[in-house]
């Protein structure tokens, strides 16, 4: 097991979350390091991250989480997402492929129809299908919401 701690980013991380982010392949869009919860391994180095990430005044996106391939499983991603849960409004959102979902029901978020998405989401699911539709792949992207 990691011997870790998940504590508010540092500026001198914001190197270390791009990485993480563009490591594990999600939207690189929106990193700034002031919104993000970090895990962090013995020797100081970022493992894992995740972000509230807001849509004008009003809209917040669960965002950006990534836990490195190396320390999956072993609940990195779970303590990240509990924390950002138990700082935040309700309600949020998020954005996943359609594999991911099921992680997402574990804490109460589920998966919303395109009318019941702020306007945000519903462009954002629009350019996902369109260039779904494009590279003729088959995942689709989810919108799920927790109240
Ligand atoms: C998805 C990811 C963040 C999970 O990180 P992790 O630290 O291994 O996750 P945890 O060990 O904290 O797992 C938390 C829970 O979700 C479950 N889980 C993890 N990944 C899952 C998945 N893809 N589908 C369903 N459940 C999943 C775990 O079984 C665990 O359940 P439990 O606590 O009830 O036993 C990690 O695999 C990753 O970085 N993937 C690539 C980036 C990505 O897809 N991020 C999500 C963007 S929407």
């Amino acid at each position: 097991m990691t011997d870790y701690s998940i504590r508010s980013a540092q500026e001198a991380e914001s190197a270390q979350i791009k990485a993480l982010i563009h490591e594990v392949g999600i939207n690189p869009t929106g990193l700034d390091w002031r919104r993000f919860l970090v895990a962090v391994d013995g020797l100081g180095r970022v493992i894992g991250c995740g972000q509230i990430k807001p849509h004008g005044s009003d809209i917040l996106e669960l965002a950006s989480i990534a836990v490195s391939p190396e320390h999956r499983g072993q609940g990195i991603a779970r303590r990240i997402i509990e924390q950002l849960l138990a700082e935040n409004p309700r309600p949020l959102y998020l954005m996943c492929v359609e594999h991911n979902g099921a992680m997402y029901e574990k804490f109460g978020f589920r998966a919303i129809e395109l009318e019941a998405m702020p306007r945000y989401f519903q462009r954002m699911k629009k350019l996902f299908d369109l260039s779904k539709l494009l590279h003729k792949t088959e995942e689709g992207l989810l919108v799920m919401m927790v109240e």
